[in-house]
C-alpha cells in the first residue's frame, strides 16, 4: 500500500466552499482538481464572482453555474475530469438552468474543442482570463457559448484578493508567479499555463499581512518554479536584454521575497514550492537559514537521476549538479526535509537509467515523494520528437520500485524524529480520532497527538514517540 506521502492519481477533485450569505444570491458550485496552483486559482475565480453576486454552494444539484477547475498534467487525470463532467450532465438533464464551465489547464488545452466534444458545456476560460468571467458569465446566461483562453504575459491576479476556500483558517496559498517557462519536453504547463510572470511583491506582503491579521498561521508561496521569481517592475523578466539591465533596476529575487515576507511577519510560518535545481540558489538556502519562520523542507523534483533522461526531458543540470545542491542543502540546513517528484519510463529510459533513479535516491534519502508513470501529452516536445517507447508493464514495475524505495526512505527519515520534541502547528482534528490533534513540524512531517486545552492555530511542542512512513506519534511537553 502506498503511505500517504505518495500521491496517487485517483484523488479527487476538491468540492470548495466558504461561507453562506444571503439567500437570494446566485450558487457557484466550483471543484478543483490537480496542483494548489488551481486551488489557489479557484479562491480567485470565487471572489471575482462574489463581486456578481454568486455564493458557493456544497451542493451541486442547488447550483446555477458549475465550474471545475481542470488538470492536464497527466491523461489520466482528464479521463477523471471527463467522467466528473458526466456526473454533471446528469444533474443538468434535471436541471436545465445549471450552467456548466470549465476553467483552467484543460480549458486552454482543448479550447473550442471542448465545447464541441461535451456538449453540455456553456463556458471554457483558460488560466489568464478569469477577469474577463463576469462578461462570460453574462454571455452564457443570455443563452450562448462563451470562451476565453487568451494567455497574458502581465496577468498575475495581484489585486485579487482570494475567497479563502475549504480553508482550515490556519494555512494558506499565496500565488507568487504565474507560468512556466522551462520547457521540460514531457511538460503541458507551459502550454496551459503561459510565460512566467512575477507578481509585485508589495501585492504578496500584503495578502500575506491580510491572511495574518484574519488568523492565518502559515503560507506557502506558490510557483511553478519558485526561486525564478523576479520583480522589477512587471512584465517578463525575459523580456530585459542582459543581466546587467536586470542589475541596474532594484529588482527582487526570491530570496530577498522570503527575507522581506519573513521580517514582516516574523510569527507566521512561511512555505514554499516548488523550487526547481536548476534556479535554486545558494542565497534561498541562507535565508532560510537565517529566519526560523520560514520552514526547513524544500520540494525540489528532479524527475529522474539519469544525466542522459535529464538531458531528453530538457531539464537544465546534470546528476552530478544536483547532488552538489543537495549536498549544499545539508551542509547549510542540516535538519531541512527535502521532497522529489520522479517520472519512470520517460522516452527511451533503460534499466540503467532507471538504476541511476534508484541510487539517487538512495543517496539523498527523500523524506517524501511523488511519483508517477510517463503519459504523453499531446503538443509537447516529447510528443512531437520522441517515442512512448516503455511498455506500460515496465512503467509499472519501476513505478512500483521507487515507491516502494521512497516509503522506506520516508520512515527512515520520520523515524529520525522519534525521541525528538518538535513544534507542530495545529491544522485540526486527526483523520482517524476527534480525540486527537495532527498538524506538522517545519519539515512537513505530519504528527497526530491526544488533545489538551490547545486550539487550532496554536503552535505546540510535541514529544515524538514513535511514528509510521507517513505519521509521526507523540505527546504535548
Ligand atoms: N514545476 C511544477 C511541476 C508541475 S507538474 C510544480 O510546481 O510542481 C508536477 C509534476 O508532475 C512534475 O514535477 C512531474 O514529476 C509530473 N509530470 C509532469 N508532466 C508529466 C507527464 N507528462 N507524465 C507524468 N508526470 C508528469
Ligand atoms: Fe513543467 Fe518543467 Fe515548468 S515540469 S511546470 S515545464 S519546470
Amino acid at each position: 500500500m502506498a503511505s500517504e506521502n505518495i500521491i496517487e492519481e485517483k484523488k479527487q477533485g476538491q468540492a470548495l466552499i466558504t461561507e453562506q450569505k444571503g439567500s437570494n444570491s446566485k450558487l457557484l458550485y466550483i471543484e478543483s482538481f490537480g496542483c494548489q496552483m488551481n486551488l489557489n486559482d479557484s479562491e480567485i475565480v470565487a471572489s471575482i464572482l462574489a463581486e456578481e453576486g454568486f455564493n458557493t454552494t456544497p451542493h451541486l444539484e442547488d447550483a446555477d453555474l458549475v465550474l471545475v477547475n481542470t488538470c492536464s498534467i497527466r491523461e489520466k487525470a482528464e479521463q477523471t475530469i471527463r467522467k466528473r463532467l458526466q456526473k454533471y450532465n446528469r444533474v443538468k438533464r434535471i436541471n436545465p438552468n445549471m450552467k456548466i464551465g470549465v476553467l483552467g489547464c484543460m480549458a486552454e488545452r482543448l479550447k473550442t474543442k471542448f465545447l464541441e466534444e461535451e456538449k453540455m458545456i456553456d463556458l471554457v476560460v483558460g488560466p489568464d482570463a478569469y477577469r474577463d468571467l463576469p462578461n462570460l458569465v453574462k454571455e452564457v446566461e443570455n443563452g450562448k457559448d462563451a470562451i476565453n483562453v487568451i494567455l497574458s504575459k502581465e496577468e498575475t491576479y495581484g489585486d485579487v484578493s482570494p475567497v479563502r476556500l475549504n480553508s482550515n483558517g490556519v494555512s494558506a496559498f499565496v500565488s507568487i508567479t504565474r507560468g512556466c517557462d522551462n520547457m521540460c519536453t514531457f511538460c503541458v504547463v507551459p502550454f496551459t499555463r503561459g510565460r512566467e510572470r512575477s507578481r509585485d511583491p508589495q501585492s504578496i506582503i500584503k495578502e500575506a499581512q491580510d491572511l495574518w491579521d484574519k488568523g492565518y498561521k502559515e503560507i506557502t508561496l506558490l510557483g511553478q518554479n519558485v526561486d525564478s521569481y523576479l520583480w522589477y517592475g512587471g512584465g517578463l523578466k525575459k523580456d530585459l536584454k542582459n543581466a546587467s539591465e536586470i542589475a541596474q533596476t532594484t529588482a527582487i529575487d526570491f530570496a530577498n521575497l522570503l527575507e522581506m515576507t519573513a521580517t514582516i511577519l516574523p510569527k507566521m510560518r512561511i512555505r514554499f514550492a516548488t523550487s526547481n535545481p536548476q534556479d535554486m540558489s545558494v542565497d534561498v538556502l541562507y535565508s532560510m537559514a537565517r529566519y526560523d519562520n520560514i520552514c526547513k523542507y524544500i520540494h525540489l523534483p528532479v524527475q529522474t537521476g539519469s544525466t542522459r533522461m535529464l538531458g531528453r526531458m530538457n531539464r537544465q543540470h546534470t546528476r552530478e549538479e544536483y547532488i552538489e545542491l543537495i549536498d549544499k542543502i545539508h551542509e547549510i540546513l542540516p535538519d531541512c526535509a527535502i521532497s522529489q517528484d520522479m517520472i519512470v519510463g520517460f522516452c527511451g529510459e533503460t534499466e540503467d537509467d532507471h538504476k541511476d533513479t534508484l541510487s539517487l535516491m538512495e543517496y539523498v534519502k527523500y523524506d517524501f515523494g511523488f511519483m508517477f508513470a510517463y503519459s504523453e501529452r499531446p503538443g509537447t516536445p516529447a510528443a512531437k520528437r520522441m517515442e512512448d517507447d516503455v511498455p506500460l508493464e515496465i512503467k509499472k514495475r519501476r513505478l512500483s520500485e521507487i515507491i516502494n524505495l521512497q516509503q522506506k526512505h520516508g520512515l527512515y527519515r520520520m523515524q529520525k524524529f522519534v525521541g525528538k520534541t518538535v513544534e507542530i502547528l495545529i491544522e485540526g482534528n486527526s483523520k482517524k480520532s476527534d480525540a486527537q490533534w495532527m498538524g506538522r513540524n517545519s519539515q512537513n512531517a505530519v504528527a497526530v497527538f491526544p488533545k489538551g486545552n490547545e486550539k487550532i492555530g496554536d503552535l505546540v511542542m510535541v514529544k515524538i514517540e514513535d511514528c509510521t512512513s507517513a505519521t509521526l506519534i507523540g505527546t504535548r511537553v
